[in-house]
């Protein structure tokens, strides 16, 4: 068994299905107290949590899902009408999530199977999404600067769409935050936090905003 599917045996017996908020604690706890697992975590929960509500986003895409920890946060916090999409091109992991998700009572044709790069392209004609305000970018992190740029190629960005990219002081994604400052089409900060369950690592997540300039 996988460490993600070790873990969702411990979720499905220790979990009040239909319930995300005590799923994700459920995560948490197997998390910090049996095997480490690279889900978003409480802290940075928090400010994307904080996020969401600010912006109150109505097409969301999620890069990256792994046991669908931040797609149940997010998924519990959006407005009526809103759809999000998750992608994982991992297999077993999203085998994992799909389960996931539906045991939080979502529907699991949120999550779309496959490398980012070559579902991005197909976001328009195969999924109908024409445009994108919220981005949580959470996958490999030398493929955050490639997908940023595929998201602005076709045209997927919608004016003041945000983009939260995590981990990006530790292991970090240098080559993407130098494009971000010097391109001049976005304005950015750092929300610094720890490493999701270790508290003694800084890192920090990035929240971009698309202003719309090409
Ligand atoms: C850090 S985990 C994501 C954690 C998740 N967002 C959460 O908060 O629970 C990274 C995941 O991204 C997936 N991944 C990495 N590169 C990818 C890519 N190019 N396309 C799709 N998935 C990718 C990995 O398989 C892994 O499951």
């Amino acid at each position: 068994m996988s460490p993600t599917e070790r873990a969702f045996q411990y979720i499905l017996t220790h979990t009040i299905p239909g319930d995300p908020q005590h799923i994700l604690e459920t995560f948490d706890h197997w998390s910090y107290h049996c095997e480490y697992l690279s889900n978003l975590g409480p802290q940075k929960a928090k400010i994307l949590e904080r996020l969401i509500y600010e912006k109150s986003p109505l097409r969301v895409l999620e890069l990256g899902t792994y046991c669908g920890y931040a797609t149940i946060l997010i998924a519990q916090l959006l407005p009526l009408g809103a759809r999000l999409y998750t992608v994982e091109m991992d297999d077993r992991k999203a085998a994992v999530a799909e389960k996931v998700i539906r045991l939080a009572g979502f529907d699991d044709d949120t999550l779309i199977r496959g490398p980012s790069q070559e579902v991005i392209p197909q976001l328009k004609e195969k999924y109908g999404l024409s445009h994108v305000d919220f981005i949580f970018m959470d996958h490999w992190k030398r493929c955050y600067l490639r997908d940023l740029q595929l998201l602005e190629a076709h045209d997927l960005l919608l004016e003041g769409a945000t983009i939260v990219a995590d981990n990006i002081i530790f292991p970090g994604a240098p080559h993407f935050m130098q494009y971000v400052k010097a391109c001049g089409k976005y304005k950015w900060r750092i929300h610094r936090t720890s490493l999701q369950y270790f508290r003694a690592i800084p890192d920090g997540m990035a929240q971009l905003t698309w202003t719309g300039l090409q």
